[in-house]
This record gives structure tokens, sequence and C-alpha cells, in this order.
């Protein structure tokens, strides 16, 4: 035997094209021939051909392993031995392996000569493998909150061989752990005895704000053998609660709302999340007739945009909230300053000249009742000093109000 046919057999095996519908290897009790990957179960009989053998002694042949029992090469003797019960050579020239271990995996080959002389050689390479129980979601959750970590669930396999992996799905797409939004936590574990694993895997998901409010999760078995299919488990539906949202309100640019006449005004509707929402907005307490959009801009501000404004945010999960109205009040100093200087500073001074305006008008105003009251107060004053004046006199000399009355009396 030659590191050529092994070479040989692993380039002829890579360039073996997946048939169709893979032909059952595992398929025992059997016997197969050739140079080729073999794949058994643990604990089950398995037969390996030695190709060109004559049917019945007397043969030539020889049958060598190695495998995870022996050290190297191990020649096993047609006449049996300490051997048999883990390999022996049947009287067809075959090798029978009654249950199949893990240390059975490795290399088996047989050069057996026929009686015209010609020399066969086989080459095997043995992998046994065994399928878990149906993979568990232990520990589920009922419900998940948006936005904050939570914990799914733990997938649990356990008695595979190899170990394979545990993957999830949620609404039948994988989830793949990105560290932010969907993270997971595997352990392996190896039975001491079987050499049998038990896999892991701790599922913690953020769930979006504004997406699905049930979604299912669900965690398969891949097995570390190809051709083996995937075992699912039955799928666990939670319900998402979204968070109190922040209240939804109307941002205006410019600030406070007074924009002059063909000038540009935004109105931003702020949701907590605005990916998922739709924005429908009011003004003057009528709804508009426009399609859902976050964000207003008025280009050139007619008088007509006055008014004041609110948004709505809805949602498939949650009732729809409605914003504070904002004021929307057009200056009209912009027709001495007309469209074409319209632009941002100038703008600002039109809207300083309102201001100043205002603030004269409203000075004036205020001083013209500051006047008025000290004006009524003057008039009033003197009544009030006569008045009291009187009754000073009054309250000082009643005698002499007597006298006088007695000396005006008839
Ligand atoms: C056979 O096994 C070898 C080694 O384990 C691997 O590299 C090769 O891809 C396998 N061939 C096939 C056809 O599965
Ligand atoms: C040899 O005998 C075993 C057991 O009876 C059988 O499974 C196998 O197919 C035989 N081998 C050949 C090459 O006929």
């Amino acid at each position: 035997m030659n590191s050529y046919s092994l070479t040989h057999l692993v380039l002829v095996l890579l360039a073996l094209p997946f048939p169709p519908t893979p032909p059952p290897l595992y398929c025992l009790p059997g016997a197969v021939g050739g140079d080729r990957n073999i794949t058994a179960r643990i604990g089950k009989p398995l037969v390996l051909n030695c190709r060109g053998a004559p049917k019945k002694p007397p043969q030539q042949l020889e049958w060598k392993l190695n495998t995870g029992r022996t050290e190297a090469w191990k020649v096993l003797s047609p006449q049996g031995g300490s051997w048999d019960s883990v390999a022996r050579v049947l009287p067809n020239g075959s090798l029978l392996l009654p249950a199949v271990g893990i240390q059975d995996e490795g290399t088996f080959r047989c050069r057996a000569t026929s009686r015209k002389g010609k020399e066969t050689r086989s080459a095997y390479q043995v992998r046994v493998y065994q399928t878990p129980g149906k993979p568990e979601i232990i520990n589920p959750a009922s419900e998940l909150m948006a936005g904050v970590p939570n914990k799914v669930g733990t997938c649990v396999s356990e008695g595979g061989y190899p170990a394979g992996t545990l993957n999830w799905h949620s609404d039948g797409k994988p989830l793949i752990p990105d560290g932010k939004g969907v993270s997971v936590e595997e352990e392996t574990r190896r039975h001491p005895k079987t050499g049998l694993f038990t896999l892991q895997s701790e599922l913690t998901v953020i769930p979006a704000q504004g997406g699905a409010p049930h979604p299912t999760f669900s965690c398969s078995f891949s097995p570390g053998l190809p051709r083996r299919r995937a075992l699912h488990t039955a799928p666990i539906q939670l319900t998402v609660w979204e968070p109190v949202p922040r209240e939804v309100q109307v941002m205006v640019q410019p600030e406070g709302g007074k924009v002059v006449l063909g000038g540009t005004l935004t109105l931003t509707c702020e949701t907590p999340a605005q990916s998922s929402l739709q924005i429908h907005w009011i003004k003057d307490g009528i709804p508009l007739h426009i399609p859902p959009t976050p964000v207003l801009l008025f280009h050139k501000v007619k008088l007509e945009d006055q008014g004041t404004y609110s948004c709505v945010a809805t949602h498939p999960s949650h009732e729809p909230q409605e914003s504070p109205a904002v004021h929307v009040i057009i200056g009209e100093t912009s027709l001495q300053t007309p469209g074409i200087l319209g632009l941002g500073s100038l703008e600002g001074q039109g809207l300083g000249t309102v201001a100043l305006a205002l603030g004269i008008l409203g000075g004036l105003g205020i001083a013209a009742l500051l006047i008025g009251a000290i004006m009524w107060r003057r008039q009033k004053a003197p009544e009030n000093q006569e008045e009291e004046e009187e009754r000073a006199e009054l309250n000082q000399s009643v005698e002499p109000e007597a006298a006088e009355s007695s000396a005006g009396g008839p």
C-alpha cells in the first residue's frame, strides 16, 4: 500500500459529482465496495467488501486498518483472534464490524489477489455518526420587549455525533448572530463514556421597534456530516411588546413657526420609530389629503399656509398618536422685501422688522394704557381727597357740624 493510492482515492472522491439523490451509504446491514467514504451509524454492523477477492477460501487477501483503536496500521489475519469482537474477516473475504463505534473511525484497506494472480486494492474512509434526539427549546420566553435584549430560549440537542451545529430561525429565515440584534451563546459538552455530544445554544435578540408583533422562533440541528438531514424544533411564537412610545411632536423650522410670505417652512414629525410608522398631517383640525410623510416642506409659503398643524403617527400594533398642534404664522413684511431677496438672512430681517414693529406698537399701546390709567387716577384722586377731607372734618367735630346744621337749619 502506498501514498499514491490514497491520494488517488481522495482525488477521485473529490471529483465525484453529488448525485441528485444520494445513495444511502449508511444503509445497513449491507456491503459496500470500491474506494469510498463510508458513513456508518454507531452501534450498527458494517460490512466492507474486499474487491477482487475470491468468494471462498482459499484466498490471498490482507485487511489492514488505521483507526482510533490502533496505534498505526494493524493487519488483521483471516484466522481471527482477539479482534473478532471489533472486526473480523468473513469467509467471502469481506470485513465485518459487528457494532461500529467512534473509535472505528479511520482508514480500512484490503489487498486481494485473484486466482489468476491479479491484485486488487480497496480503501475505505470510515466515519461514524449518531443522530441526536429531536432538538428542543427549553426555558422559552413568552413575550419580548422591543428595543432591548431578550432571551428567547435555549435550544438543546442531545446525543449526536459528530457535534454538528445548532441554528436559529425566525419566521422561517435564519438568524445570523451579529453581536447586535442577534446573539447566541453556545456550549458543547461531550458525554464522558459514550463520546456523544450535547449542544446548547441560548438565543438573545433585540426585537426592532415597530417590527413583527408575533414572531416565531425555531431551532435546527445541522449534522456535522454532509447529506444528512437537519432536525427542527417545533416553532415557538412570542409576542413583542412595544415600549410606550415617546410623545409624537412636530418640529418647526424656522423655530417659533413665524415665517415670512414666500419663505421656506419645514414641519417634521418626530416619532419614536420613524421607519414603520405612517405619518399623516392635520391642519386646523382637518386631515391633509397628501401621501403619508414625516416631513412637510413649504418652499414658498402662502398666506393660506397659516394655521395650526399636527401630525398623526399610525402603526399596526398600537393606537395612532397625535402630536400637540403647532402654530404657523405668516408675516407679510416680505411684501416690501420681495421674493427675489427673500433669502435666509433677509427673511430674518423681515421677521426682525415685524418684531420691531410689533414691539413698537406694543410699546405704544402699553404707553397709551399707562397714560390712560394715570389720567384716570388723576381725575379720580382729587375726588377721593375731597371725600376723605370731608370725612376727616366730620370726624373731627361733630358738634360744629351739628352747629352748622343747626345754624343752616330753619
Ligand atoms: C471523503 O473524506 C475526505 C476526508 O474526510 C474528504 O476530504 C472528502 O471530501 C470526502 N469525499 C466525499 C466524496 O465525501
Ligand atoms: C460477504 O458476506 C456478507 C455477510 O454474509 C455479506 O453482507 C456481503 O455482501 C458478502 N460480500 C460479498 C462481496 O458478497
